[in-house]
């Protein structure tokens, strides 16, 4: 396979990913076969049911998590196979990741769960980074809880607290699970805003999971996934689009069922 000349432009993909867990009657398979690139400087969402695989994509394309069988690459480093050190280099240099559960750190308040990315990486920001983290915590509407537990927190401030710690950094690459999953209208939209900036502003390759119509509207690119498999790959559409087809794609998941059951 030719990755120099084709793979130009792509911040992330992976090639012909399988993902299976458990084993026998059992064993599911949560990717089959997956060929996909993120583009770089592009906002793209990932749409599909519950169970269609959306998470677990993200997650090996993040390097959280190995495939089965098939290969990832972060940029032009194949990310399949790197040990787990070297793995942990590159996504925290690299990598930010909203998780769909937020995964803070309960002993650290809300700064701390922020900055955790540097403290991780040895470092302080700069005075660059410390105006940008600031600007990010106004923006979230976090300020007046910077000293506060994620315990003390809603699930929608835990949700923003999750996202400044993603962007932190302002990595190359931002993976975000339902990020506005917990969050009222308003406060979506300037998540979404954060997120069409980074990418057209800043150059950075936004991936995010969503179920809503409304949030995938904002990306560049709209990515659907059924069954483990990519089922269709959508330039900006509107959420009235978005809406038509997931219902058409469930209507026809719906009748392969009742055709599988007659
Ligand atoms: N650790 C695991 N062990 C066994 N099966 C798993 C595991 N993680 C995911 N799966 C299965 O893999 C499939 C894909 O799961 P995944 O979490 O990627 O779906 P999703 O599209 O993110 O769904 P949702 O919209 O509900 O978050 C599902 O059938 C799920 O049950
Ligand atoms: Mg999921």
């Amino acid at each position: 396979m030719d990755i120099t000349t084709t793979d130009l432009g792509l911040a992330a993909r992976v090639a012909d990913l399988t993902k299976t867990y458990g084993t026998g009657s059992s064993r599911v398979t949560a990717l089959d076969g997956v060929s996909v690139g993120i583009r770089r400087g592009q906002f793209t969402a990932v749409m599909g049911p519950s169970g269609s695989g959306k998470s677990t994509l993200m997650h090996v394309m993040a390097g959280l998590d190995a495939p089965t069988s098939g290969a990832a690459w972060i940029g032009d480093t194949e990310i399949t196979g790197l040990s787990d050190g070297q793995l942990t280099v590159l996504r925290r240099r690299r990598v930010g990741f909203v998780f769909q559960a937020f995964n803070l750190v309960p002993t650290l308040d809300v700064r701390g769960n922020i900055l955790l990315p540097f403290e991780l990486d040895g470092r302080r920001p700069s005075g660059d980074e410390s105006a940008r983290i600031e600007a990010l915590i106004a923006r979230l509407g976090l300020a007046d809880r910077l000293s506060h537990r994620p315990h003390e927190l809603s699930g929608g401030q835990q949700q923003r607290v999750a996202i400044a710690r993603a962007l932190a950094t302002a990595p190359d690459l931002v993976f975000a699970d339902e990020p506005t999953g917990a969050l009222d209208s308003r406060t979506s939209r300037e998540v979404l805003d954060l997120l069409a900036d980074a990418s057209k502003r800043h150059g950075q390759s936004i991936a995010m999971v969503t179920h809503d119509p409304i949030a995938a509207s904002w990306a560049d690119r709209v990515l659907f996934l059924g069954d483990g498999r990519i089922v269709a790959d959508k330039p900006r559409q509107t959420a009235e689009e978005i809406s038509a087809h997931m219902l058409r794609a469930e209507g026809e998941r719906a009748g392969a069922a009742q055709g599988e059951a007659a």
